[in-house]
């Protein structure tokens, strides 16, 4: 800002004092500019940080640095580290949202010494746009849309030709031998498959309203238990740990036995076919104290009933547990990814929650959802 050109330039083209000049300039920046001393003090904010702060130059000219950032916010240590190094250094993505300039104020930081001075800083900050916001959260909602979409498209368009390949295929295996008998088979089974993947796309598209009713959740995981060791986990020792007191539930039977179906086939899929010690625990138990927000409305509920799913396979890699929940995330060769997406809507659905954590040989799926009388 110093700098005896920029001055001098500044000069030559206006009648102005250079002072006023300078002043102009800088609240002509777009960008928040603020000058501390080494005491925290501020002595100096643009029009742009007026802004963002939403107080008045003046005001903030009164004011300390901390208390016009977030309580504990790393733009301080930043400071305290660039008036030590004697050096700028820059942070990105700092949220410097209080409650006097609103949530979520996402910022780049540019924290530079004024050698001149020393002990004075000067920080800049650059706003991530709105532009980059809003872009953002369209990107989201329009992936969310676009698999609900595509669920309901899918079950609506693909399953008519589908059902005529999968005949044709049919006459040709009964008619055809040899090689061409075993074609004709794999484009059967194969088209099997994409009708299991559109079943299960289906219940994306919120196409039909849910039928809740009151329900023992015992029942609903029984039922599963009988499913899976009849099929695909014959080899796997289940133990079940029930509260026989436990209340009713309100929810959608189909949609639960889907849940958890779901979640004893993903345990049973991490502890393998060739294990022989495989086990999973079907578990449920009453915690009075458990109060949550559930996403998307901001409301704490109580959701005293938990209903867990646990399994001694290899575990969930920490990489991956972020992205647990969202659609088309595998690491199987022929896993679609659409399992625990779909697990998650429906407990959605029905304003539950669901949980993961997992170290080697103890992954814990927990569903925590409300009494029947509560709902
Ligand atoms: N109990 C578990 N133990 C270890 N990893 C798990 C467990 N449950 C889920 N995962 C991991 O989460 C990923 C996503 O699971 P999800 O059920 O959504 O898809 P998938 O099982 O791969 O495919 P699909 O369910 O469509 O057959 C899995 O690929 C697996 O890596
Ligand atoms: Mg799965």
């Amino acid at each position: 800002m110093a700098d005896v050109t920029f001055e001098k330039t500044m000069d030559l083209d206006s009648e102005a004092p250079i002072e006023t000049n300078i002043a102009a300039t800088l609240n002509a920046l777009p960008h928040p500019l603020i000058r501390v001393n080494d005491a925290g003090n501020v002595l100096y904010a643009n029009m742009a940080a007026e802004h963002f702060f939403r107080i008045s130059a003046n005001v903030l000219a009164k004011r300390r640095l901390v208390e016009i950032v977030p309580f504990g916010s790393s733009l301080l240590a930043l400071v305290e580290q660039v008036r030590e190094r004697m050096a700028p250094i820059n942070e990105y993505g700092v949220d410097l949202g209080t409650p006097v300039n609103g949530s979520n104020r996402v910022v780049d930081l540019q924290v530079s010494p004024i050698f001149e001075v020393p002990g004075d800083i000067l920080i800049m900050l650059q706003e991530h746009s709105a532009a980059k916001k809003m872009d953002q959260q369209l990107t989201y909602q329009g992936a969310a849309r676009s698999v609900t979409g595509l669920g309901s498209m899918l079950a609506h368009e693909v399953r008519n030709p589908l059902s005529g390949i999968r005949g044709a295929a049919q006459l040709l295996e009964d008619v055809v031998e040899g090689e061409d008998q075993a074609l004709a088979h794999l484009i059967k089974e194969e088209v099997d498959r994409i009708c299991t993947l559109v079943d299960r796309m289906e219940t994306f598209g919120d196409l039909y309203p849910v039928q809740r009713e009151p329900l023992n959740i015992h029942t609903i995981l029984n039922h599963v238990k009988k499913l899976a060791t009849s099929g695909f986990a014959r080899h796997i020792c289940f133990s079940d740990e029930f509260d026989p007191s436990l209340p009713l539930i309100l929810g959608n039977r189909d949609q639960l036995i889907q849940v958890f179906l779901n979640l004893v086939k993903n345990a049973a899929e991490s502890i393998g076919k060739d294990t022989s010690d495989g086990e999973i625990i079907l578990k449920t138990a009453f915690r009075p104290g458990i109060r949550l927000s559930v996403p998307g409305s901001g409301e704490k509920v109580t959701l005293p009933l938990e209903f867990s799913v646990i399994d001694n396979g290899a575990g969930i890699d920490s990489d991956l547990m972020p992205h647990l929940f969202d659609p088309f995330v595998s690491t199987k060769a022929m896993g679609s990814g659409l399992g625990l997406a779909l697990v998650a809507k429906i407990v959605r659905d029905h304003d539950a929650v669901i949980e993961c954590d997992s170290e080697k040989n103890h992954t814990r799926f927990r569903v925590l959802m409300a009494r029947h009388s509560e709902t």
